[in-house]
């Protein structure tokens, strides 16, 4: 008899981790999985605030798709009027003692539903090793981001031990210690590539150690999926070098993409939308705009959004610009005197846009991103070259994969070594102007829609993505049945 899969999603709290792992809930279950999605009651009342829904409406909407689903919530141990995207450190601290507190909601909650089969969880999400062993299921350890940081993330401690982190400012700024050492065949990664939180610098703050005992506790996993593709990184080798004691490691992404391709914007936003944004867009020239998002997490410092602000003026494109009302640090985002007068014209400032609908859109022509793994997939799988100002993490192993390994997009120099480098607004003006127009713009273009076709190609039937979803189907078929 054919069993009931039952798979436990839990997510971290942030944008860029819900929008991937709820996608991927929707795949499953569109493949008869019933899912349980869980994440902290913060995320979940920003999510249903965002939609401006309540949760019964949600649960009807899933139940009118025909999908088996219940979202269940824990809290985070902070009060609610506690920001949660301005000290990452002591979130993810909080989250690595979450585990007893899962394990009674998920015992506590409806018995009416089918046994839990396996525990899809972040990567991020130490706590779930325990739950998983004590519930008796597979720990399917889930990465929001490319395959060549899971690596490197995977094996801190390892580059702890040879060192090569706590990564030297020395090391920063002559990025002559090229790491050949890993497995996947990554090309050599820089010093500048590794996460930002293990530099020198950071020794002492919360996230420093808190990476590090995540980078241990993801050497637990039964299985690995990863939200990219093949095509992208290396193919199954790739993937390979992140399997643990030979459990299989399968590249399953864009996990979004079906959904897209479908018409159906899955997105999950954390903020409202502005609702204008693409009614502008329709008003601009083909290939003419510039988006400009550093998304949920990144922040500025006031002289740093004015060099931004001018240099945007300076390049003479439109632009839609998402400038969240908390980026300037803490202080409420004070522009150049004038600016909106000067740029009323050929500009659009929102606080959060539905990001794919803009990327989707003809107008746009290219992308001034922090380069999380999302935004930088999205721009793929859209067609639109980027260039990459990383804030903090993965953001700068993506942004040099992007300019060096797959070539659809340009860098800002000096970032790459020092995280608060003051970037000006010439440099800021010229940069913008190598990607939007002449040979440079027009060659990140030819490889970007190379690379977006490849996506396509994956998640559709017969695709790498799509074949490794199978997989990871049927081999959640064969462990369950093994044991009825
Ligand atoms: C961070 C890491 O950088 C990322 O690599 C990891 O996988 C998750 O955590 P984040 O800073 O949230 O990510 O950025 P990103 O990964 O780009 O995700 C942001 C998501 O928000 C994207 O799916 C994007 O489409 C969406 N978004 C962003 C909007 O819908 N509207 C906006 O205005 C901005």
């Amino acid at each position: 008899m054919m069993p009931v899969l039952h798979a436990v999603i839990v997510s971290c709290p942030g944008q860029g981790h819900v929008n991937p792992l709820m996608n991927f809930a929707e795949l499953l279950a569109m493949r008869g999985f019933f899912i349980t999605f869980v994440t902290t009651e913060w995320t979940d009342q920003r999510l249903l605030e965002a939609a401006s829904k309540d949760a019964a409406a949600r649960d009807r909407e899933f139940q009118e798709r025909g999908f088996k689903f219940r979202f269940l919530t824990i809290p985070d141990g902070f009060k609610p009027e506690k920001g949660r995207t301005s000290d990452i450190g002591e979130v993810f601290l909080a989250l690595q003692s979450l585990g007893p507190t899962l394990e009674t909601v998920l015992m506590a909650a409806d018995k009416s539903v089918p046994p839990v089969t396996c525990i899809i969880s972040d990567s991020f999400l130490s706590c779930t090793a325990e739950v998983a062993k004590n519930i008796g299921v597979p720990r399917v350890l889930f990465w929001t981001t490319c395959t060549a940081y899971a690596i490197i993330q995977t094996n801190a401690n390892f580059l702890l031990s040879q060192g090569y982190i706590p990564v030297k400012e020395e090391d920063l700024k002559s990025k002559e210690k090229l790491i050949t050492c890993l497995p996947g065949k990554l090309p050599p990664i820089r010093p500048t590539d590794l996460p930002s939180f293990y530099r020198e610098q950071h020794i002492s703050e919360l996230i420093y150690g808190a990476f590090l005992h995540e980078s241990r506790i993801q050497k637990i996993a039964d299985y690995i999926l990863v939200n990219t593709f093949d095509e992208l990184e290396g193919g199954k080798e790739a993937q390979m070098g992140l399997s643990i004691n030979g459990c299989p490691a399968l590249a399953i992404g864009p996990v979004y993409l079906p959904n897209f391709l479908q018409g159906r914007n899955s997105m999950y936003s954390m903020w409202e939308e502005d609702k204008t944004c693409l009614q502008w867009l329709d008003a601009q020239a083909q290939g003419s705009v510039l988006y400009v998002s550093f998304d949920s997490i990144a922040v500025k410092s006031e002289k740093q959004l004015h060099e931004l602000a001018l240099g945007l003026e300076a390049c003479g494109y439109p632009f839609l610009w998402v400038l969240r009302s908390d980026m300037a640090q803490g202080k409420s985002v004070v522009l150049p005197e004038g600016f909106i007068d000067r740029t009323k014209d050929r500009a659009l400032i929102v606080n959060w846009t539905k990001q794919l609908e803009v990327l989707s859109h003809p107008s746009v022509g290219g992308f001034f991103t922090h380069n999380g793994w999302n935004s930088t997939m999205e721009a793929i799988n859209m067609g639109v070259p980027m260039i990459g100002w990383p804030y903090f993490s993965d953001q700068f192993v993506n942004c040099r994969f992007s300019k060096d390994v797959w070539k659809v997009g340009l860098d800002l120099e000096g970032v790459d070594s020092d995280e608060y480098k003051m970037v000006t607004k010439e440099i800021v003006e010229s940069t913008i102007k190598s990607l939007m127009k002449g040979c440079v713009g027009r060659k990140l273009r030819e490889n970007i829609l190379k690379l977006k076709e490849a996506a396509t190609n994956a998640v559709m039937e017969g695709g790498t993505s799509h074949a490794n979803l199978n997989t990871f189907v049927e081999d959640m078929i064969k462990l369950a049945k093994s044991k009825v």
